[in-house]
């Protein structure tokens, strides 16, 4: 493993993964997995604002550039990664606050959604739901100009559905 990367999924990601530590990886693969499962290609790597801050300064300035178009922050704590990201990048960055130890996240959360006007930062649900869904708000930005991806995306919702309307409760005794 190069230093920094998790995983690598594809030659030309359009999305990249950035989180703070390896630690982190455990909830942003259900971000990774939903991207995969839609065929959209990205980038996993580990970059900290205060453990690596160049580096992650770095890499979200050449973003752009190198063809990713949605950004994904994750951190814990201070979590301010997610905004050093948009600090360098004008890509749209979308934010997973990371479940912490001692405030179970809602430090994450806080300092991630309470970014002051002019640097924006989407945020998402603490943990694997905000995993999730910063991937399906990535995969619903790229289907605005791709329209395989907009039928997949809406196979999806559909499917979701029915799966409700599928649920039966038990009987009671
Ligand atoms: C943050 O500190 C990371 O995003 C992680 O959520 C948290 C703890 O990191 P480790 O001490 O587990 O590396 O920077």
């Amino acid at each position: 493993m190069n230093q920094g990367e998790v995983k690598q999924a594809a030659d030309h990601p359009l999305v990249g993964i950035i989180m703070g530590s390896d630690s982190d990886w455990p909830v942003l693969r259900a971000a990774a997995s939903t991207l995969k499962d839609f065929g959209v290609a990205y980038e996993a790597r580990v970059l900290s604002a205060h453990r690596s801050p160049d580096a992650a300064l770095d890499y979200a300035e050449a973003a752009a550039g190198r063809g990713i178009r949605v950004l994904i922050g994750a951190a814990g704590g201070a979590a301010h990664l997610a905004g050093v990201l948009a600090a360098k990048s004008e890509l749209p960055v979308l934010g997973v606050p990371m479940p912490s130890k001692h405030l179970q996240g809602l430090d994450s959360l806080l300092s991630m959604v309470q970014m002051p006007g002019g640097i924006p930062v989407a945020t998402f649900a603490i943990g694997e739901a905000g995993a999730t869904n910063a991937a399906l708000f990535a995969i619903a930005m790229l289907a605005l100009n791709d329209s395989v991806l907009a039928q997949k995306l809406s196979l999806f919702r559909l499917r979701q559905t029915e799966k409700v309307l599928a649920k039966t409760l038990p009987d009671l005794p």
